[in-house]
């Protein structure tokens, strides 16, 4: 298990706020940032890309998911998560990105982002407690 300290997650926090600034959000305005601290140690950034047509957005936290996997291959595995956004607005990772992300990310990995109530810190299999698993065999 990755101990990451609060120091960290400030840290990593300040680099989704970097990744917030090269949003593409020309539909919503919303400049979404997201870091996710991996396992070796490496951090990989993503931010929001809309479209046009609405639906083909892609979140920040997915951006930074296809980016880590693309550029550290399929192994990967996900010890911290941030999420901001520069509106001043709560944004937790939506329920697309907390799905996808499952498949890479410890249980135990905080998870960093805006609240109504101020920064917030939950464990991941806090933030998605029943994601999707499939399972082949019967019971
Ligand atoms: N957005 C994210 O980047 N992450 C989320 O978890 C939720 C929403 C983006 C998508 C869209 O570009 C904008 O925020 C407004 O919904």
């Amino acid at each position: 298990m990755t101990v990451v300290d609060r120091a960290a997650l400030e840290a990593l926090m300040k680099q989704a706020r970097e990744a917030a600034r090269k949003s593409y959000s020309p539909y919503s305005g919303f400049q979404v940032g997201a870091s996710l601290l991996l396992k070796t140690g490496e951090v990989v950034t993503g931010t929001n890309v809309e479209n046009v047509s609405y639906g083909l957005t892609i979140c920040a936290e997915r951006a930074a998911l296809v980016r880590a996997v693309s550029e550290c291959g399929p192994g990967i595995r996900i010890v911290a998560v941030a999420v901001t956004n520069l509106n001043g607005a709560a944004s937790p990772p939506c329920g697309a990105c907390r799905q996808m992300l499952a498949e890479f990310a410890e249980p135990e990995a905080p998870v960093i982002f805006p609240a109504e109530s101020g920064t917030r810190v939950m464990r991941f299999d806090e933030v998605l407690p029943l994601g999707f698993d499939m399972k082949l065999e019967k019971k």
